[in-house]
């Protein structure tokens, strides 16, 4: 299992490029509505939360959720960008859920950090703190390996296919699209999708 608290530590944080993730602010000036629209976002796995700023500098109130200790403590140590604000917890332990609710979740790096193992309690877990209405905008970053390269994750590879099962118990997939932005190494490897989280009074969808 990752440490990740060892990882923020020593600085051992590849991932962290200093600024929010390019497909965000394309999403956010090209589309957008289903953060802009929420009532509150939350971003799972924030790490030093970029993004959060990023939405939060925007006008969106913005919650960034990690499970590193020193990750949140980074993201706290920014000035304020907007209404955000930042909870050490796992997205697996509903503890940090009692009482918030959230209309949207941006995705970003958390789902391809967990173990694959753990890819169907994301989903519920997802499924459990969104609204029925509530949006999942996901950029998942499907092939951080090249062919013949040795694949030790994370970041764990994943496919289209793969997503769209894992949610469709709640979700429906709404629109998608390979980003026109990324980070350097990152171009043409991510793919981002809007799912909306039916609602929990249909009959014959898993709760
Ligand atoms: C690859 S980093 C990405 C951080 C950030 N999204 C970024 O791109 O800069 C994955 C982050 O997810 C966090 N994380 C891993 N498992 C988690 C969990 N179960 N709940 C909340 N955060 C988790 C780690 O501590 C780490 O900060």
């Amino acid at each position: 299992m990752t440490d990740w608290d060892e990882l923020w530590q020593k600085n051992e944080t590849p991932w962290d490029k200093g600024y929010g993730a390019p497909p965000l602010t394309e999403y956010l000036e090209v589309a957008g509505d289903e953060l802009r629209h929420a009532r509150r976002v939350l971003v799972p796995g924030c790490g030093s939360g970029h993004d959060v700023r990023e939405l939060a500098a925007r006008g969106i109130g913005a919650t960034g959720l990690d499970l590193s200790e020193t990750a949140i403590a980074r993201a706290r140590a920014h000035a304020p960008a907007g209404n955000e604000d930042y909870v050490c917890g796992s997205l697996f332990d509903a503890e940090w859920r009692i009482g918030r609710e959230f209309g949207a979740v941006w995705e970003h790096t958390c789902f391809c950090a967990i173990d694959p193992s753990m890819r169907p309690a994301y989903a519920r877990a997802i499924s459990e703190i969104l609204m029925p209405g509530g949006h999942l905008v996901g950029l998942f970053f499907l092939t951080p390996w090249d062919p013949g390269e040795e694949a030790v994750g994370p970041p764990f590879a994943s496919s289209r296919e793969e997503i769209v099962s894992l949610f469709s118990p709640w979700f429906e997939l709404r629109g998608e699209r390979v980003p026109g932005r990324a980070y350097p190494g990152r171009e043409g490897r991510e793919w981002l999708a809007v799912f909306e989280r039916r609602n929990r009074a249909n009959p014959g969808v898993a709760e």
